[in-house]
């Protein structure tokens, strides 16, 4: 495991804070939070772990962390304040600083170039994702950071989660732009698929080097039973959730499943775009946090939890077993589950190096000894490393990093403040940063595997 990425994950929105400084413009999450009844508490992002101002400090503990990478997102509005026009110096210098740190300390950067703030004009006057101006709008963005940071940024990925963006921001509408359609996910997913592959052509026509992908999330689908039914339904599960993003940028197309199924509500791709989606991931990433059962017909017994229930265009049926423990989520803690998962997109995918891009616990941390003693997270890492390990080493699959979701507690979008991931605890009095019993285990499994 000599050059494997051992590292944390964050995004721009969830940590930095500082929205109305260096030049920053307003994102669709600031307004978001203020629309009463979105977020939990009406919580938002205004301060979030004020990494705008101390980074410095986040990096020092990366350093005793021991991670060797640094998975951050840049946030768009800072870079370009409407979405459009010249790059903002400030937002520039503030990227460099922090690349520049990493780097003295040994740390790789690993960026994200879209963690769902989009600017908010692109949303109010151009309609977001689901204007195909979008795709120019984000290539000319991501042209500036490749120029920008390219020279020691090798490590990039242009989406984050674009299933989430799709499916929330226009699905279920709980995430914004807030909404609700049965056709909308699948124009704002076809945008965001095109505009990563432009922004991947730039990438690779530009002199930087380096590799870029994308970072899709997918809980993994065990079929509830052997039967050819249940079997069937948890591939059109994953299909749906891993390969709707994966499928295009490795294959040039969508699975078939969707195409039978969406029908004409699922864009069609040109010739040319499907040969420039064709092969425009170098690598691919994966965020995985959970696993449930998937069936064809309705279980006998659904989780109590709102776990199950039925997705319309898959029919396909989702199921918790009760004796799984779970997290503060709710989600299930199923490390097998992760295993099988890389083995499904090694087979899926073959030839595609993985990183893990996202995994982590979310506990329930109701005081700060609670917190700091957070056993149950202690035991994910190590149960889930494990299993990655054991893909790795026993089943041959390709992973080159791994990086915990997250550094430390920070804004969880809907839920606000109140849902905690992080290795370490922010104090919510004063901000100041205490390691967590996580944040020693993680650091014992990294010293281990070297
Ligand atoms: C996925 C997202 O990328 C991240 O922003 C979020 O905080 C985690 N999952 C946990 O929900």
């Amino acid at each position: 495991m000599k050059h494997f990425l051992w590292g944390t994950a964050t995004a721009a929105y969830q940590i930095e804070g500082g929205v109305s400084e260096g030049g920053r413009g307003w994102s669709v999450w600031d307004a978001f939070c203020r629309i009463p009844g979105r977020v939990k508490g009406m919580a938002d992002g205004d301060v979030g772990c004020d990494s705008f101002h101390r980074f410095a400090e986040d990096v020092k503990m990366m350093k005793l962390l021991g991670v060797n990478a640094y998975r951050f997102s840049i946030s768009w509005p800072r870079i370009q304040p409407t979405g459009r026009g010249e790059a903002n110096p400030a937002g520039i210098a503030y990227y460099d600083r922090l690349i520049d740190l990493l780097l003295e300390n040994g740390i790789t950067p690993f960026v994200t170039l879209y963690h769902w703030d989009l600017p908010l004009d692109l949303q109010m006057a151009h309609d977001g994702w689901l204007n195909p101006e979008i795709v120019r709008d984000f290539s000319r963005y991501a042209k500036i950071c490749f120029d920008a940071f390219g020279d020691r940024v090798k490590h990039w990925i242009t989406f984050n989660e674009p299933w989430c963006v799709a499916r929330l921001g226009h699905g279920s509408g709980c995430f914004p732009p807030g909404r609700v359609s049965d056709s909308e996910p699948y124009s704002a997913g076809h945008h965001m698929l095109l505009a990563h592959a432009h922004a991947a052509r730039l990438f690779r026509e530009g002199s930087g080097g380096g590799v870029i992908g994308i970072a899709n999330n997918c809980d993994f689908r065990e079929p509830l039973t052997d039967s050819p039914e249940d079997r069937e339904a948890a591939q059109r599960s994953l299909e749906f959730f891993y390969g709707w993003f994966t499928d295009p940028v490795v294959f040039g197309d969508y699975p078939r499943c969707m195409r039978e199924r969406v029908g004409s509500r699922l864009p069609e791709f040109t010739t040319s775009e499907q040969a420039l989606l064709k092969g425009s991931c170098d690598f691919l990433g994966l965020n995985h946090y959970t696993t449930l059962y998937a069936s064809a017909t309705p279980p006998a017994e659904q989780s109590a939890d709102g776990n199950g229930g039925m997705n319309a265009d898959q029919e396909v049926y989702l199921s918790a077993d009760p004796a799984w423990e779970q997290n503060d989520m709710p989600w299930n803690i199923v490390p097998w589950g992760f295993r099988k998962l890389l083995n499904w997109i090694a087979a899926r995918y073959p030839g595609y190096a993985v990183y893990v891009t996202e995994n982590g616990c979310t506990c329930a941390e109701p005081d700060a000894a609670a917190a700091l003693n957070d056993e149950q997270r202690c035991r994910f890492l190590r149960d889930y490393t494990a299993a990655m390990q054991t893909a790795i080493d026993e089943d041959g699959v390709d992973v080159r990093g791994y990086f915990c979701w997250t550094l430390m507690d920070n804004f969880e979008w809907v839920h606000g403040y109140g849902k905690r991931l992080g290795l370490i605890r922010v104090s919510p009095d004063n901000l100041e940063r205490v390691p967590k019993a996580s944040f020693y285990a993680y650091r014992e499994i990294i010293r281990n595997s070297r």
